[in-house]
């Protein structure tokens, strides 16, 4: 007899400190069927983490394997939820916001965006080393580590916590986390989890519930300057505008859409050069606000890859071959 009422409160208590993730299964809050999940990759919740290589080189595996897929679908269901896919193992259709991996892991890929570890080997011209670093600019205690791969978050990554090695416990608790409102305070809080280290504000954004699949002028996530923060924490001295060495001049980011004579045409937003908003507001918006809306990394690059060289949003090689004349650089600069 004790032992059915011990078992019923402890049945209880366990389902009362579980409510709050089964109830708050709002679209990017993960709830729903725990085991499709946490019996797929054995291990992704344990708190006692052993200090041995392996397990450090499986968590990574586990942020690419889950957000990948075998089809070309780019949003996948896992136990009810929708999954975002970032790496598809075949040619990609509407790919999300950040482009694809499935460029760079190909033959031939490395040029085309981030040689993340378990998707691609390291970039035979750049190996490990981010083109630009600057131990100055990369506010986190560990700092980028160019023995080891690029990897999706922690120290040597881009999402959660860059004072954090591990890239799992750098993101620990956010897939169950309420991430509204996006106001930088928490890593679930911050715009996809991008927040470089815990003494930083995170980044700022209006996220598209569909991570801009199907985007259009109307429809899409928002970016703010504080995006950039997080290109230049691995790329410090890259397209500072000081810095005019090799070829290619590196061209000024933060800066607003100036009321001059070029700039005239930029007038509807084009998901081809995205822009960082002054001001976020609570919808997406086709309008560009001329001496407000500023150039940011993301105007011209994809965070993760796609099918032109140096992750850029378009053929650079090809800009002035566009038929109606509004494609690249020139959506924002006329008659170059
Ligand atoms: C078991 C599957 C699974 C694993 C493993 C997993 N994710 Fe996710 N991830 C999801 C699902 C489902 C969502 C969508 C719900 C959401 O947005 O929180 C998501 C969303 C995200 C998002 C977008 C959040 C947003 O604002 O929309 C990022 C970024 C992300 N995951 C990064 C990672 C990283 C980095 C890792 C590894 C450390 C990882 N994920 C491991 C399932 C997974
Ligand atoms: C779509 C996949 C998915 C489903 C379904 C899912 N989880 Fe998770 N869960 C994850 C991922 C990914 C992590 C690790 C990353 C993180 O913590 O953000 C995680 C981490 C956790 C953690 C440790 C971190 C934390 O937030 O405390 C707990 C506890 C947890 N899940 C409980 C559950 C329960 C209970 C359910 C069912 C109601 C469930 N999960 C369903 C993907 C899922
Ligand atoms: C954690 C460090 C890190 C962060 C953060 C980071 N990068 Fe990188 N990036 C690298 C490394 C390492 C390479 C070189 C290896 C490679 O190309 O994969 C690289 C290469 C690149 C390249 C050249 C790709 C090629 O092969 O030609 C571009 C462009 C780039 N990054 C842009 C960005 C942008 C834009 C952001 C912000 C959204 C960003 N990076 C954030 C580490 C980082
Ligand atoms: C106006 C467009 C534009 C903006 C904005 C921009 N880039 Fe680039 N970036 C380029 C182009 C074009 C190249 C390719 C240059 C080449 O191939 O000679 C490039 C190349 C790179 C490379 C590869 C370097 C190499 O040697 O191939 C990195 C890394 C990079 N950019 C990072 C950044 C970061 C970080 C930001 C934001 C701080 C940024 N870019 C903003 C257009 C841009
Ligand atoms: C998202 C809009 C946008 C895109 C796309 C863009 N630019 Fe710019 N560009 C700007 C802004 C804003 C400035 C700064 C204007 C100012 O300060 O007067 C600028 C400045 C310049 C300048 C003058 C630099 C200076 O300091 O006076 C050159 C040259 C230039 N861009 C070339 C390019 C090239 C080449 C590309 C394509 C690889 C490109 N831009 C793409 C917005 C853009």
């Amino acid at each position: 007899m004790m032992d059915m009422r011990f078992k019923e409160i402890l049945l209880s208590i366990i389902l009362l400190f579980f409510l709050p993730v089964i109830c708050q299964k709002s679209y990017a809050t993960v709830g729903g069927d725990c085991d499709v999940c946490h019996n797929l990759y054995p291990g992704m919740m344990e708190k006692t983490y052993s200090k041995k290589a392996f397990q450090y080189v499986l968590k990574n595996e586990f942020c690419v394997n889950c957000h990948s897929n075998i089809t070309s679908d780019t949003i996948k269901i896992l136990g009810g939820n929708r999954v975002p896919v970032v790496y598809n193992s075949v040619p990609p259709i509407n790919s999300l916001a950040g482009g694809n991996f499935y460029y760079v892991g190909k033959d031939f890929g490395d040029r085309k965006g981030h040689n993340v570890y378990k998707i691609a080997s390291s970039d035979m011209k750049f190996r490990n080393e981010p083109p630009g670093y600057s131990r100055r600019n990369d506010h986190s205690s560990i700092g980028y580590n160019f023995r080891e791969n690029l990897m999706c978050a922690g120290s040597n990554g881009c999402h959660g916590d860059r004072n954090i090695e591990d890239p799992f416990l750098a993101i620990m608790g956010t897939h169950h986390a309420i991430d509204k409102p996006i106001d930088g305070s928490t890593t679930a809080k911050s715009y996809r989890f991008l927040k470089n280290t815990s003494n930083e504000k995170g980044v700022i954004g209006l996220e598209d519930k569909d991570w801009n699949q199907k985007a259009n002028s109307n429809k899409h996530n928002e970016y703010s300057k504080s995006i950039d923060v997080v290109c230049i924490s691995c790329h410090g001295s890259f397209h500072d505008i000081e810095n005019k060495q090799g070829g290619w001049f590196r061209h000024p980011v933060g800066v607003a859409l100036p009321f001059k004579k070029g700039y005239e045409d930029y007038k509807i937003y084009n998901i081809d050069a995205p822009i960082a908003r002054e001001i976020l507001s609570n919808t997406s918006s086709s309008e560009i606000n001329t001496g407000k809306d500023s150039v940011m990394c993301l105007s011209c690059h994809l965070a993760h890859a796609g099918p032109y060289d140096s992750a850029l949003r378009w053929d650079y090689e090809n800009l002035y071959a566009s038929e109606n004349g509004k494609s690249g650089c020139l959506i924002c600069h006329m008659g170059k």
